[in-house]
């Protein structure tokens, strides 16, 4: 019997990485479970793409919360209940507090839509795209307490596509869905 890493996915937005990577753990092509999608977004997409494939989502707002401690341990609560092993950040657009760093430890990844450490934080493509680079790219890394810094696990490059950014914009999309599913791939499937 295969074993399935409990995991929980984090996600602000539309939610097409957690889309690929529950599409992927569908396919049994990732040994994990997705038990929570976590969001700190009430109207974010990924509550209706987790909803349709029937994974529970917890909105947590921090605005909710008169501290980031608070805010965090409401979160840490719903992960220990569900016996989560993994948090996979996918578009979640914060930065994650000791409080969670110190419950999961390196067991916490993250998707950046550039070859880091060039362009961490909001809007990476934007930035590559205003820079001019000719190249440009997608990292999985291990979340720590910086924005973006944490060690390296995948990278894959992306030529910027005719100094388009909706052109380019789909280009590092589709590679994402990818690289993360290697990534995952490569951390559970023992
Ligand atoms: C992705 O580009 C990811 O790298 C970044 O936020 C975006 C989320 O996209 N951190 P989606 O919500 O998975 O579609």
């Amino acid at each position: 019997m295969v074993k399935l890493i409990p995991i929980a996915v984090f996600a602000s937005g539309s939610g097409s990485n957690f889309q690929a990577i529950a599409e992927a753990i569908e396919q049994q092509e990732i040994h994990a479970k997705i038990e929570l999608v976590i969001t700190d977004k009430p109207d974010a997409y990924v509550i209706q793409r987790a909803e349709s494939k029937g994974i529970p989502v917890l909105v947590v707002r921090p605005k909710a919360f008169e501290t980031k401690e608070a805010y965090e341990t409401e979160i840490l609560n719903a992960l220990k209940e569900r016996e989560i092993e993994w948090l996979v950040l996918a578009g979640y657009m914060r930065l994650i507090g000791p409080t969670l760093l110190g419950a999961y430890g390196s067991k916490i990844v993250n998707i950046h839509p550039s070859l880091l450490p060039s362009f961490p934080g909001k809007d990476a493509i934007g930035q590559a795209m205003a820079h001019g680079v000719k190249v440009t790219g997608v990292t999985v890394h291990y979340v720590d307490e910086g924005m973006d810094t944490g060690a390296i696990i995948m990278q894959r490059a992306v030529e910027v596509i005719d100094g388009d950014r909706e052109k380019t914009e789909a280009a590092i999309h589709a590679v994402e869905h990818d690289v993360y599913k290697k990534s995952l791939q490569f951390l559970f499937n023992k």
